[in-house]
């Protein structure tokens, strides 16, 4: 348990300090115009890790990824028309993309939870843009609050949730929207409504030229991390393996040793930033069969099993 967290000014000083700290892996609660984020560093596992451990989160959900201009968004994921023209419409502003991950981002696979789409957000409120320029790269940011808690949409609320779990908030009193971004997915066929927000669905329409699609009644969420699907290896996954059986190639933690290991020293937080993109290592050597040692059930253990049982789970075959 680290100290109370330290409550920055929204000045230049108390910007530049928490620019800094996002350097070294921290975690910085910040204010946009919607609510209060969680940010850490985008491009660090451990510290987009560390989001999840905070908020006591029990799955992986995939996070928004922040940045201050089109300019910046466009360098991590794939534009289409139709992102371009809504970009230009409500960026910096109220309004989620999910687009086409850009292979080579340097995004930390934690921070989509393995997917290949990314949420993108340039924020409005012009401390959260004094930040970001500040820092010079992405961050991702859910809303800054403990998992199953509301928003926050003043420092004092961050600090009744998350105070002693965090290195800073940035003061820049109440948020003006209050009700988290519009997230509209782009990633696969016809723009979707992912959830509603900030912005109003039918402008985002109106600029569209055509309605947005709904979520199909099958991936209809009963709660928010069902919203999307999840990603989940070509081979298949046996979670709690003591030792491979047959071809089997092993992904190990702690003492169980393995083709790769989560954690030699069994660290929970470690094992999260890796899990994703480790899986995706022995996926793309071409294992038709993985098993995972077995992960203590507390902490971020908890949501490692999760997403770990969801890609074990049988699949449609699509
Ligand atoms: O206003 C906001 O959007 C706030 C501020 C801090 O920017 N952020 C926020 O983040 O509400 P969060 O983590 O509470 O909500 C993120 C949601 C996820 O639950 C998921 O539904 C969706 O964004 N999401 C993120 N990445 C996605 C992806 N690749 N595909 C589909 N949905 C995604
Ligand atoms: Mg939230």
């Amino acid at each position: 348990m680290q100290s109370e967290a330290a409550i920055l000014a929204a000045d230049a000083a108390g910007i530049a300090r928490a620019a800094a700290l996002l350097g070294e892996g921290r975690l910085v609660a910040f204010p946009t115009e919607t609510v209060y984020g969680l940010g850490a560093d985008a491009r660090n596992g451990r510290a987009v890790a560390s989001i999840y451990a905070a908020k006591g989160r029990p799955a992986f959900n995939p996070l928004i990824v922040h940045v201050a201009d089109a300019a910046a968004a466009e360098e991590l994921a794939v534009f289409s028309p139709e992102a371009h023209a809504l970009a230009a419409a409500f960026w910096p502003g109220p309004l989620t993309l999910v687009l086409p991950l850009r292979p080579g981002a340097g995004i930390s696979a934690l921070a989509s939870a393995g997917l290949p789409s990314l949420a993108l957000r340039v924020p409005a409120h012009p401390v959260a843009q004094a930040l970001l320029r500040r820092f010079g790269g992405p961050v991702a940011a859910p809303s800054a609050n403990p998992s199953g808690r509301i928003s926050p949409t003043t420092a004092a609320h961050v600090m009744e949730g998350l105070g002693d779990r965090i290195a800073a908030v940035v003061d820049a009193g109440p948020t003006t929207v209050g009700l988290e971004s519009t997230i509209v997915g782009l990633a696969n066929g016809a723009p979707t409504l992912l959830r509603p927000g900030g912005v109003a669905g039918e402008d985002i329409a109106r600029v569209l030229g055509r309605p947005l699609e709904r979520p199909g009644a099958a991936a209809q969420p009963s709660s928010p991390g069902q919203l999307v699907s999840h990603y989940a290896p070509r081979g298949t996954l046996r979670p709690g393996a003591s030792a491979p059986r047959g071809d089997e190639v092993m992904l190990g933690f702690g003492p169980v040793e393995g083709t790769l290991n989560l954690s030699s020293s069994g660290d929970l937080v470690e094992a999260a930033a890796n899990l994703f993109a480790m899986l995706h290592q022995l996926d793309s050597m071409g294992a038709q069969a993985i098993c995972v040692a077995p992960i203590p059930d507390h902490g971020l253990g908890v949501a490692i099993n999760d997403r770990l049982s969801r890609a074990a789970a049988p699949r449609d075959g699509s």
